[in-house]
């Protein structure tokens, strides 16, 4: 048997259990072809948990995932929870305790999947994005003063360190190196008006670049960069951002590759554990219905696969993923993919099984 791997695994709010579910039946199929091994152990966490006792992310559950080899995670966010309440205290909490530094989200048109953009084809959409994941806006930063009066003034502060910037960028560089496509390598910013954050990366990019000439570089404002992702996306190869410009642009990436039935993306600490998750949030209207599209999670599992350096098995599951949407699927929305959620996990493991 090659690895076994300690596998956290957040099922979550809405249909995050459902997905979930389905990721590790691949995980399962693939296991008995590939001698791959999983200890897999589930952790309740959610608005569920909130609601009824209070409770968030513990310490001792933080400590628990800090030794686990990686983590899947279904979806954080509950209807009756105010919003920002889950997602900070769970699931930026985790990136920010785990310094999960990299949100790596592929962008991946896979043959056979719809894209909203007229004319272009999976060899126009192949690229990366990494998102730095623990600074910027989203550090939380700022404040109000005189709340609730004609008066008040809200702050939110933007934390950009050059030691988050320079671990991010070098990550970039690194992977356009090893992907060996087009090898280059897009900064977004937005340097006409954030002159100092905006500089800061531009100047560290600059530098780094010099220990990658084999690697070519450009740079777009991320208003710009937002529209050349839609009209020429097939100039992208790895493009590295800031977390609030990355969550922004890779929702594009997102409806491009087909939505957010396939997408899929991993928080990294490539000194540490990782976390992988669908993109999609925890879609309340369609929990318990077998509706809800498994493909992104599955997708997410295949990513964990891949970051553990099981590549015979992440190439394995990556087949069967393809096999299935070239093959099955009538579509990626929730209850439009004739098939409903188990089925689909049962086609990707069909595939894996026979393949
Ligand atoms: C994402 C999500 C989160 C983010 C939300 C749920 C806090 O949109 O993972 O892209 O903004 O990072
Ligand atoms: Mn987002």
């Amino acid at each position: 048997m090659a690895g076994i791997y300690h596998i956290a695994v957040i099922p979550g709010d809405g249909t995050g259990p459902e997905v979930v579910a389905e990721g590790i039946k691949a995980l399962e199929a693939v296991s008995r072809r590939c001698g791959v091994g999983f200890r897999f152990k589930e952790f309740h966490l959610g608005g569920d948990q909130y609601l009824s006792k209070g409770i968030l992310l513990p310490e001792e559950v933080i400590g628990e995932l800090r030794e686990m080899d990686a983590i899947f995670l279904g979806a954080i966010g509950h209807p009756d929870v105010k919003p920002g309440i889950l997602e900070r205290e769970i699931l930026l909490k985790l990136r920010f305790e785990l310094d999960l530094y990299i949100n790596l989200r592929p962008v991946v048109l896979f043959p056979g999947v719809q894209t909203p953009l007229k004319d272009k084809g999976p060899e126009d959409i192949d690229f990366v994005v990494v998102r730095e994941n623990t600074e910027g806006l989203y550090a939380g930063g700022g404040g109000s003063f005189k709340k609730g009066t004609l008066d008040e003034v809200a702050i939110q502060e933007s934390i950009t360190t050059r030691k988050g910037v320079e671990r991010c960028i070098r990550y970039a560089f690194e992977l356009c190196r090893k992907r060996n496509k087009k090898r280059h390598l897009t900064l977004c910013g937005k340097n006409n008006v954030l002159i100092y954050e905006s500089d800061l990366w531009f100047r560290v990019f600059q530098e780094l670049h010099k220990e990658y000439p084999e690697v070519s570089s450009g740079y777009q404002n991320v208003d710009a960069l937002c529209m050349w992702m839609i009209k020429n996306p097939e100039q992208f190869d790895v493009v590295v951002t800031n977390n609030m410009f990355g969550d922004i642009i890779t929702d594009i990436g997102a409806i491009i590759q087909g939505g957010l039935g396939i997408a899929a993306g991993g928080n990294i600490n490539p000194e540490g554990t990782a976390m992988f998750e669908p993109m999609g949030g925890s879609a309340p209207k369609y929990t318990g219905l077998n509706k809800i599209n498994p493909m992104a999670a599955i997708a997410a599992a295949q990513m964990m696969l891949d970051h553990l350096g099981e590549k015979e098995a992440a190439e394995l599951l990556l087949k069967a993923i393809k096999a299935v949407l070239k093959n099955d699927l009538k579509g990626l929305e929730a209850g439009r993919m004739g098939y409903g959620t188990r089925e689909v996990g049962d086609l990707v493991a069909g595939y894996i099984a026979a393949g």
